[in-house]
C-alpha cells in the first residue's frame, strides 16, 4: 500500500470529484466496491447523488453468468454519449470479467471511451491506475493473472452498512465445479492471517457493527499459514460481535468439527448457505462436485439434528449439459427433503473455458425454463410453509435498518437469517429486540416488538 500512497496524494491535489460504483454479482464483488469506495475516498472523492453528478463512474463486474456479462456490455456502452460530451468524465471497468480470457480486449475494442480496465487482483491499485491516466491522459489497463498473487491487506474500506460488514477470510477457489469459471478468474485459495481478520472484525466492533459474514467461495477449506482451520477461527471470533454468518460452505468440506462449532459458539448464527446445485448423483458427478443426493441429505439432517431451528439455504443450477427429466425429478425430489428456507434457482449457463463448456446434450433454453419454472414453484410453496410456522413465535431480530418497501416498518434478521418487517416505538438499526411474529409474506414475516 505504501506505494499507492504517493499516488493517492497526487490525485487528492488534482481536487477530487463525485463517483459511482455500479456493482453486479455477489458479496464477494460488494464487499470489493467498499474497499474501492474507500481508496476514491483517501483520494478526496466523494459518493455522487446521482449518475448525472458523477465525475468517475467505475463498474465493478461479474461473469459467474452470461446475463451479468450482457448486462455489463449494455450499461457501459451507455456511456458513450455522455462521454462524447464530457470527455473529462473518467469511465472504470473492473471485477471478474476482466479477469475472463479475452473479455477486457473485447470491451477495450467496443468501448473506446473506457479510461481504467483492471481485474480483481490489481483492485489495490486503482490509486496508480487513476493518477496515470489523470496525468497522462492515456488509458489504464492492469490485469494481473497471477492466480496465487498475495493479498493486500490495509485497505481502506466505506462500508455500506453500519450495522451488518462483510469480512473476506479468504481469496479464490481451487474446486472446478466442471461449470463454473470463478477458478480461472479470481485464482488459487488464499487464505487471510487470523490476526488480520480479528483486527478487522474488532475495529468493526468498535465502530459499532453487530453483525459481521465472513466471505469465501468455500469457507469450509480456510486453512491460515499457522494451520488454523475453519471452525478453530469461528472460536477466535466468538464474541467479537454479536452475530457472525458466513458463506459460502461445499457440503463436501463441512465437517462435523464445523458442525459443533456452530452449534456451540453463541455469536454463530445457526445458518448455512450450503449449495447442493443437483439432486441427480449422475449430473454431481458431472458437475464435479465430489458428493451424491445421499451424503447431501445426511448432511442436512446431521445439522438439523445439532441446530433444529437451522435456515437453510442453497443454490441450484437447472439444465447441466445432459440433465435428463429424470435428473431433474432427482433435483425436484431432493427440493422437497431439504425443505430449505430458501433456495436461489439458476438457468445453466455455458462459460467459455470451463469443461462443462465442452460437454455434449447441451440443454434447450426452453426445457430449462419449463424446469426452473416448476422448481421456482415448489420451492415457493416450501418457503411459504415453513414461514408460516413462525407466526405466532418470538424471535430475536437484529434490526439493520428502514425497511425498503414501508417506510414506516423497520427491517431485521432472525438468527436463521429471514428478513422481518417490524413496528413498534423508540427502534434503532443495531437493537437486537424481541419481535413477535404476527404474519408471513412470500419471503418476510412481519412483527411487532413486545413492549
Ligand atoms: N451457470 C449457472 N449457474 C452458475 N453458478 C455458477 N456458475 C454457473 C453457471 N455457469 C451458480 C452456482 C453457484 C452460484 C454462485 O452461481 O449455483 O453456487
Ligand atoms: Fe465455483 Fe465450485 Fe468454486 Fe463455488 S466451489 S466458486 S461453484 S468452482
Amino acid at each position: 500500500m505504501d506505494r499507492q500512497r504517493g499516488f493517492m496524494d497526487r490525485v487528492a491535489a488534482m481536487g477530487g470529484g463525485r463517483y459511482e460504483i455500479v456493482t453486479y454479482g455477489c458479496q464477494m464483488n460488494a464487499r470489493d466496491s467498499e474497499t474501492l469506495a474507500g481508496l476514491l475516498q483517501q483520494m478526496g472523492y466523494e459518493p455522487a447523488r446521482s449518475r448525472e453528478e458523477a465525475t468517475l463512474i467505475l463498474f465493478n463486474t461479474c461473469c459467474v453468468r452470461d446475463n451479468a456479462e450482457r448486462r455489463v456490455f449494455g450499461n457501459v456502452g451507455h456511456l458513450r454519449a455522455r462521454k462524447r460530451e464530457d470527455p473529462r468524465l473518467v469511465v472504470g471497468v473492473c471485477g471478474c470479467m476482466m479477469q475472463q480470457d479475452g473479455a477486457a480486449e473485447r470491451l477495450l475494442a467496443s468501448a473506446p471511451f473506457v479510461d481504467i480496465v483492471f481485474g480483481t487482483g490489481s483492485l489495490h491499485r486503482l490509486p496508480e491506475l487513476l493518477c496515470q491516466y489523470l496525468e497522462e491522459g492515456r488509458r489504464q489497463v492492469l490485469v494481473e493473472t497471477d492466480a496465487r498473487a498475495p493479498i493486500a491487506e490495509g485497505l481502506p474500506a466505506v462500508r455500506q452498512s453500519g450495522v451488518q460488514a462483510f469480512v473476506n477470510i479468504m481469496f479464490g477457489c481451487d474446486n472446478f465445479c466442471s461449470y463454473c469459471i470463478v477458478p480461472y478468474v479470481r485464482g488459487r485459495e488464499r487464505s487471510r492471517e487470523p490476526r488480520d481478520i480479528l483486527h478487522e472484525a474488532e475495529q468493526l466492533a468498535k465502530a459499532g457493527v453487530k453483525e459481521i459474514t465472513l466471505l469465501g467461495q468455500n469457507v469450509n477449506s480456510y486453512r491460515a499459514s499457522d494451520g488454523t482451520g475453519f471452525p478453530q477461527l469461528l472460536r477466535l471470533l466468538d464474541g467479537v460481535v454479536p452475530r457472525i454468518r458466513f458463506m459460502t460452505s461445499h457440503p463436501k468440506d463441512l465437517s462435523d468439527e464445523l458442525i459443533s462449532a456452530m452449534a456451540e459458539l453463541p455469536s454463530v448464527c445457526k445458518q448455512l448457505h450450503l449449495p447442493v446445485q443437483s439432486g441427480s448423483d449422475a449430473v454431481l458427478e458431472r458437475m464435479n462436485r465430489r458428493y451424491t443426493a445421499e451424503k447431501y441429505l445426511a448432511l442436512v439432517e446431521k445439522l438439523r439434528e445439532a441446530m433444529p431451528g437451522i435456515g437453510l439455504s442453497t443454490d441450484i443450477i437447472v439444465g447441466f449439459p445432459g440433465e435428463t427429466e429424470q435428473d431433474f425429478e432427482a433435483t425436484m425430489e431432493l427440493d422437497r427433503l431439504a425443505r430449505y428456507d430458501s433456495a436461489y434457482t439458476f438457468l445453466y449457463s455455458k462459460r467459455r473455458g470451463t469443461r462443462a463448456a465442452e460437454m455434449p446434450d447441451q440443454v434447450p433454453e426452453e426445457i430449462m425454463k419449463e424446469r426452473i419454472y416448476r422448481l421456482i414453484a415448489q420451492q415457493e410453496k416450501i418457503t411459504a410453509e415453513k414461514l408460516a410456522a413462525f407466526v405466532g413465535t418470538e424471535q430475536q431480530v437484529l434490526v439493520e435498518g428502514a425497511s425498503t418497501r414501508d417506510k414506516k416498518a423497520w427491517m431485521g434478521r432472525t438468527d436463521s437469517g429471514i428478513a422481518v418487517n417490524l413496528t413498534g416505538k423508540d427502534i434503532r438499526p443495531g437493537d437486537m429486540l424481541q419481535v413477535k411474529i404476527e404474519s408471513a409474506g412470500a419471503n418476510t414475516l412481519r412483527g411487532r416488538r413486545e413492549e
